[in-house]
């Protein structure tokens, strides 16, 4: 049977440490989409290429060769996955995840993925644009004050000082730009299920996700 499960969410919401545990539980590829726009960022930035210039970015883009090998990801052989998680592509990644024309590029490599292997994808527009037919939507909340303590805790956790504030204040323009960009921007979609893990733990929250997957393969079998 196939299954691709979609969880969107904002960032710090506990998307990809929740996507991980249940693509190991239920043997699915975890596909980490927001790796793949910092990727793009990570490129650009290494290229001197300010998100401004669309032609170049896009041209950039569609030179890279991004695969996932477990959660790691790798990009033109290079295995870039603590690189794209500083706190420069964190500040700059969402004027590029805003360009229309990367946006669609990335989509397109999205689909391919899912289109060959069972696969749990996480993001901003997974329900409602890459996987829109998925039968297994999660829309994964939490305070913003929860989610910039979980960041500084990760940072803390790799030995680097981060100020709360300047988290909370980047995760707060974040999801403004998220949320209000004209193409295909942070939403619920209509046929997902909304948990709020501010007061759940991740065991929690799996075993909520857990639970409807099962569901569905009984139904399914
Ligand atoms: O989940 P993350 O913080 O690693 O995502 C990095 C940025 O990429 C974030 O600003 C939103 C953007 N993003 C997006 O626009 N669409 C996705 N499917 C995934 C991430």
């Amino acid at each position: 049977m196939y299954i691709s499960v979609a969880i969107d969410g904002p960032a710090g919401a506990g998307k990809s440490t929740i996507a991980n545990i249940i693509a190991d539980r239920f043997k699915l590829m975890y596909i980490n989409t927001g790796s793949m726009y910092r990727a793009v960022t990570l490129m650009s930035m290494r290229n001197n290429i300010n998100f401004s210039n669309v032609r170049e970015v896009c041209r950039l883009t569609n030179s890279l060769e991004m695969h996932f090998e477990n959660d790691n990801l790798i990009v033109n052989g290079e295995d870039i996955t603590d690189e794209i998680r500083s706190l420069e592509v964190s500040n700059n990644v969402s004027n590029y995840a805003t360009i229309p024309e990367v946006r669609s590029i990335l989509v397109k490599l999205q689909q391919n993925m899912a289109y060959k292997y069972n696969v749990i994808m996480d993001g901003r527009d997974i329900g409602t644009v890459v996987l829109k037919d998925a039968p297994l939507k999660f829309f994964l909340t939490a305070r913003a004050e929860e989610r910039a303590k979980r960041r500084c805790k990760e940072f803390e956790e790799k030995g680097i000082y981060v100020e709360y504030n300047n988290v909370l204040n980047d995760i707060i323009k974040r999801d403004y730009i998220d949320t209000h960009r004209e193409n295909n921007p942070l939403c619920k979609a209509t046929d997902a299920i909304e948990i709020d893990s501010s007061k759940l733990s991740i065991s929690e929250v799996v075993d909520v996700i857990s639970n409807y997957i099962n569901e569905y393969i009984k139904e399914n079998n």
